[in-house]
């Protein structure tokens, strides 16, 4: 090898690793504005080639400044993991094998860590041994295909055959929700053609679940056929809808249940949160994230599916090129896409470098700095709790000191105080509206979060109001 081979790769390695090196002296914030990262980036098509070395150094400057600090500990907007050390650089792997993960044909190696991954998760994430699976782009994707493989039985059961007939004249499809859902379920609900129409909203509780009188109601008497999406921890205060309570009706009742986990579900891999879980396991399919609490870079969405037959027939495809004999898992009988990355390496190498332990632990820690942050923010004067991290989310609200503020003005001063604490560099946080407030939402997912970091953004906090 010389100097010059792969010298687009080494200064990659260099930069990355300094990158991350410098994690927790960069401010979180990104320092660039819109016009600055236009022109850095922007300009003609280049009419020759550049070197892929000085590409590589070229790109680093153009953006340096450009990045959110989602990869740091000190990260605690949306709802964003970080990515463990084995799972970027297997992902990196991933680009340079370049498999087609379509078929087990066109990558073998690509095809059986995916078996195996899916196997090791339903193990750790207590769902059925025989359930389906599909690594997708993101929840949002795994949902599509949960709901498509949903789709699929509910309207055979009325004796209506999907792929063959489509929906023009179908038997009209009910979603129910909760009304805490996050709009991806919507967006899936939309993509699978049943329209807007079809979502029916059911009412949650104080505490974010879905109130089992009002989903008996919502029920009715189960006439038609029915889907039904419930969330295992919604994405403002992570609550979980009461799944031993509402899906042995639900089922009863005809419909298929999908369960909206897209961080909650990784609960089950804890010891002390799996309780909050309890009964999700009778549900019908399930979507979660790897590039959330699982800490595999983006993108990685999961989606189990308990009936598999449906789960296939709703997404196999079959081609002159492709084999009809199976010899292994081929993912494109289960997946949305053809040509697809490798998905499996970056989930295989996560869930190696953390081990069943690792990944509890990184749950159980995670939720116990969520706690932290949430309790001693809305300690402070000025400051509120809304919701109290149960999980690894938590809602805290600034309040406006002038006399006789009104709830407008709480809300306008929430926003300053997560504006004003993201310019500090040392934490940030999103806002969100809940329950008709604005708040600081609180989500702590990645694992590189340590006491350290919590102790910065708390006093950072503290700064501000001060
Ligand atoms: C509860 C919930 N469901 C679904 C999604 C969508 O996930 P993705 O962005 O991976 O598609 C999110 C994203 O934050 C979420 O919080």
């Amino acid at each position: 090898m010389t100097d010059t081979q792969f010298a687009g790769l080494h200064r990659a390695l260099y930069h990355a690793t300094d990158y991350l090196a410098g994690l927790d002296r960069r401010p979180v914030h990104a320092s660039t504005d819109l016009d600055l990262l236009r022109a850095r980036l922007g300009g003609d098509v280049p009419e020759s080639g550049t070197d892929p070395a000085r590409v590589i150094d070229d790109l680093v400057a153009a953006t340096a400044g450009g990045h959110l600090g989602c990869a740091g500990g000190r990260f605690y907007a949306w709802v964003i993991g970080g990515g463990l050390e084995s799972a970027v650089a297997a992902d990196w792997l991933t680009a340079v094998w370049d498999q087609n993960a379509a078929l087990y044909a066109c990558g073998p190696a690509a095809a059986v860590v995916e078996e195996v991954a899916g196997a090791w998760l339903k193990d750790l994430l207590g769902l059925p041994a025989t359930a389906s699976f599909a690594f997708t782009t993101g929840c949002q994707l795994a949902h599509f295909t949960c709901l498509a493989a949903a789709r699929h039985a509910v309207l055979g059961r009325t004796g209506w055959d999907v792929n063959a007939d489509g929906l023009f004249g179908s038997p009209p499809v009910r979603v129910l929700v909760s009304d805490q859902r996050h709009a991806s379920v919507d967006r899936a609900v939309r993509f699978l053609g049943f329209g807007d129409r079809s979502v029916v909203p059911v009412a949650t509780d104080v505490a974010g679940r879905i109130d089992p009188t009002a989903f008996a109601r919502a029920l009715g008497d189960g006439t038609g056929p029915l889907i039904v999406v419930l969330d295992a921890a919604d994405l403002n205060i992570g609550a979980f809808d009461p799944f031993g309570e509402l899906i042995p009706v639900a089922r009863a009742a005809g419909a298929w249940v999908h369960i909206d986990g897209a961080f909650g579900l990784m609960a089950r891999a804890s010891r002390t949160k799996r309780a909050l879980t309890a009964g999700v396991e009778l549900a019908d399919s399930w979507a979660t994230d790897g590039h959330k609490w699982l800490n595999v870079p983006f993108d990685c969405g999961l989606a189990f599916v308990r009936d598999r037959v449906a789960h296939r027939a709703s997404m196999t495809v079959s081609a002159s090129y492709i084999a009809a004999e199976k010899l292994a898992r081929d993912q494109i009988d289960w997946n949305p896409e053809w040509s697809r990355r490798g998905r499996g390496f970056a989930v295989y190498a996560a869930l190696r470098e953390l081990g069943r332990y690792g990944l509890e632990n990184l749950i159980d820690r995670s939720c116990v700095y969520a706690r932290t942050l949430v309790d001693e923010i809305g300690r402070m004067v000025g400051a509120e709790v809304l919701w109290e991290s149960r999980l690894n989310q938590g809602l805290v609200r600034f309040l406006d000191p002038s006399p006789g503020a009104t709830d407008a003005d709480h809300n306008a001063r929430t926003d300053q105080v997560i504006e004003a604490v993201n310019r500090t560099g040392e934490a940030f946080f999103s806002g969100t509206t809940w329950r008709g407030r604005r708040a600081m939402r609180v989500s702590v997912v990645n694992w590189r979060t340590t006491e350290d970091d919590v102790h910065r953004a708390v006093a950072a906090v503290a700064a501000v109001l001060g």
